[in-house]
């Protein structure tokens, strides 16, 4: 895809990625009135994923009739090979508990590289966004990683899934702390991501995460110049896989922790 193309995509996208979050907030608002799913164990939807999805899916399919869209609530809809990937509430189990750190996430994939992204927290009205080459934003203004060289003196994002074992997690919790880092445990892996771009995390560590999850913040950290794990590698794409986003100063030796063979 070239850069006309993307660049045509993310003026879309910011307003598409601001449109679902107004209707999201509106639910957010109203939650308690909101029937609950349970998905799996810790795991819940509610109309307010399905609806917001449902908003992005039409906005996309409207403007890009070409492209393929993947959505956590509704799945692949394929068609060209380009492809949005939609998690329309990312932190849902905060949404519901009234916790205001969640965010609609949107990323496009082209050519294997997430080449734009839009991360948007209507409680807060922040929307951190990026395309390839242009830098990434909150709110309009640029940003950046943090510039924290010390693990010890890092603040880290890290989550745990409920669908995973418990034991590695606490060891590398464990390691996270004896190595000094300030474990943040948000609820939200795509804020993480853009919390991360803008510096108030310094790195994110998820030993597995999905591809919506993260979709939308891989190119926002890339444009603020920090360094981001091979995530689409492998399986990446169908199956998830870990996710290490970093300050390039603490890339290296949170690999070592938490990813060396
Ligand atoms: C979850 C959040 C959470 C992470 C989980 C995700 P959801 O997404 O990103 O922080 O630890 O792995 O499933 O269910 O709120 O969209
Ligand atoms: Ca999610
Ligand atoms: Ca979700």
């Amino acid at each position: 895809m070239d850069d006309k193309d993307v660049q045509a995509r993310y003026r879309a996208g910011l307003d598409i990625t601001r449109e679902a979050g107004a209707l999201a907030l509106d639910y957010f608002k109203r939650r308690a009135t909101l029937p609950i799913e349970h998905k799996g164990r810790q795991d819940f939807v509610s109309e307010a994923d399905k609806k917001t999805e449902d908003l992005i899916v039409a906005r996309l399919g409207a403007a890009f009739p070409d492209d393929s869209v993947l959505g956590e609530e509704g799945g692949l809809r394929q068609k060209g090979s380009a492809l949005w990937v939609i998690d329309p509430i990312d932190g849902t189990a905060n949404f519901l508990r009234g916790i205001p750190h969640w965010c609609v996430s949107v990323g496009l994939i082209a050519d294997g590289k997430a080449v734009a992204g839009f991360l948007f927290n209507p409680v807060t009205d922040e929307l951190f966004s990026a395309h390839a080459g242009g830098g990434a934003f909150l709110n309009g203004a640029p940003i950046n990683v943090g510039s924290v060289t010390e693990i010890g003196q890092s603040s880290l994002g890290m989550g745990y899934a409920h669908r995973l074992p418990l034991a590695p997690y606490i060891a590398e919790m464990n390691a996270a702390l004896a190595a000094g880092c300030d474990v943040r445990t948000l609820g939200s892996g795509a804020l993480d991501l853009g919390f991360v771009a803008a510096g108030r995390l310094d790195a994110t560590f998820y030993r597995h995460i999905n591809l919506w999850d993260v979709a939308g913040g891989m190119a926002i950290v890339a444009e603020a110049g920090g360094t981001v794990s091979d995530f689409l590698g492998g399986n990446g794409m169908t199956e998830g896989n870990a996710i290490l986003v970093a300050s390039p100063a603490l890339y290296e030796p949170l690999h070592a922790l938490f990813l060396a063979p």
